[in-house]
C-alpha cells in the first residue's frame, strides 16, 4: 500500500563535478526501481543534480532549511528558494544538526512547518542515541520527537510526510539495528502517529530506516512490515552500493 523510498544522505560531500557524474552514473543502474529514490545533496550541488537528473526517476532534496520566509539569517535557505532550485525533498532534524548545530525539537518543529507549507516533501529524521536505548526510554523519546516536529500539521499534510527511525548509534558506525529493532521501533513512531492523527493516516505515512544500511542489510530490513524505506548515508556516495540498495526487491 505504501510505495517504498530509499533516499541517499550525501551530507557534506561531492564538489557539483562530482555530484553530476555520480547522478550520472546512477541514472542507468536505478531506472527500473520499484521505489521513489531521491538524493539529498549539498545545497551548492542542486543546480548541477538537477540538470543531471533531468529526465530520470531520480528526485532531488536538500539536507536543511529555514523556518524564515527570507531576512537576516547569514548561512541559511528558505523553502521557497530551494523550491525555486527544483527541490522537491528536505531532510529536517537529522542527528548530526541535533547534535552538532544545536537544532532542537522546537526548530525541527518550525522548520517542518515551513518546509510542508511551500509544498516541499518532508524527510524528518527522530532516533535516540545509545544511552536512551540502553536506558529502556527509546519508545518514549521517539514518539516524543515525531510528536513535537509535526505539531501545527494536518492529518492530510502528515500523511504526505516521510519519517526516517535513525537510531543515532548505527549511523556511520557500521552498527544497525536488528531488523526486529527497527521494526519494532517504526512501529512505535506509527502508533504515536494514529494516536494523533488518526489511524488511516499513520497507515499512509512512510518511514524509512536509517543507520549503516547498506547492500548486504537492506533485504531483510525491507522484509519487516513497518519500513517504508532508507535514508541511507555512506551507501550512497558510490552508485554501485546505492542502486544495490535501491534494487533491493531484485
Ligand atoms: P549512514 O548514515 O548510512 O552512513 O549510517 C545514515 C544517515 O545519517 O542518514
Amino acid at each position: 500500500m505504501r510505495k517504498p523510498i530509499i533516499a541517499g544522505n550525501w551530507k557534506m560531500n561531492k564538489t557539483p563535478a562530482e555530484a553530476a557524474a555520480l547522478v550520472n552514473e546512477l541514472k542507468p543502474l536505478v531506472a527500473d526501481a520499484g521505489c521513489d529514490v531521491v538524493v539529498c545533496v549539498p545545497a551548492v550541488d542542486i543546480a548541477a543534480v538537477k540538470e543531471a537528473a533531468a529526465g530520470s526517476n531520480i528526485k532531488v532534496g536538500a539536507q536543511n532549511v529555514h523556518w524564515a520566509k527570507s531576512g537576516a539569517y547569514t548561512g541559511e535557505l528558505s523553502a521557497d528558494m530551494l523550491v525555486a532550485a527544483g527541490v522537491e525533498y528536505v531532510v529536517i532534524g537529522h542527528s548530526e544538526r541535533r547534535q552538532y548545530f544545536g537544532e532542537t525539537d522546537q526548530t525541527v518543529n518550525q522548520r517542518v512547518l515551513a518546509a510542508v507549507a511551500a509544498g516541499l516533501k518532508v524527510i524528518l529524521c527522530v532516533g535516540e542515541m545509545k544511552d536512551v536505548r540502553e536506558a529502556g526510554a527509546t519508545d518514549g523519546l521517539v514518539d516524543y520527537q515525531t510528536i513535537m516536529a509535526l505539531n501545527g500539521l494536518s492529518a492530510e499534510q502528515v500523511a504526505d510526510v516521510i519519517v526516517a527511525y535513525e537510531p543515532v548509534w548505527a549511523i556511520g558506525t557500521g552498527l544497525t539495528a536488528t531488523d526486529e529493532q527497527a521494526n519494532e521501533t517504526i512501529g512505535v513512531i506509527r502508533k504515536a502517529i494514529a494516536r494523533k492523527y488518526g489511524q488511516e493516516c499513520a497507515d499512509k505515512v512512510r518511514i524509512q530506516y536509517g543507520g549503516s544500511m547498506n547492500p548486504k542489510n537492506v533485504k531483510g530490513l525491507m522484509a519487516q512490515p513497518e519500513i517504508d524505506g532508507g535514508l541511507i548515508g555512506g551507501a550512497s556516495l558510490k552508485a554501485a552500493d546505492f542502486s544495490l540498495v535501491v534494487n533491493y526487491d531484485k
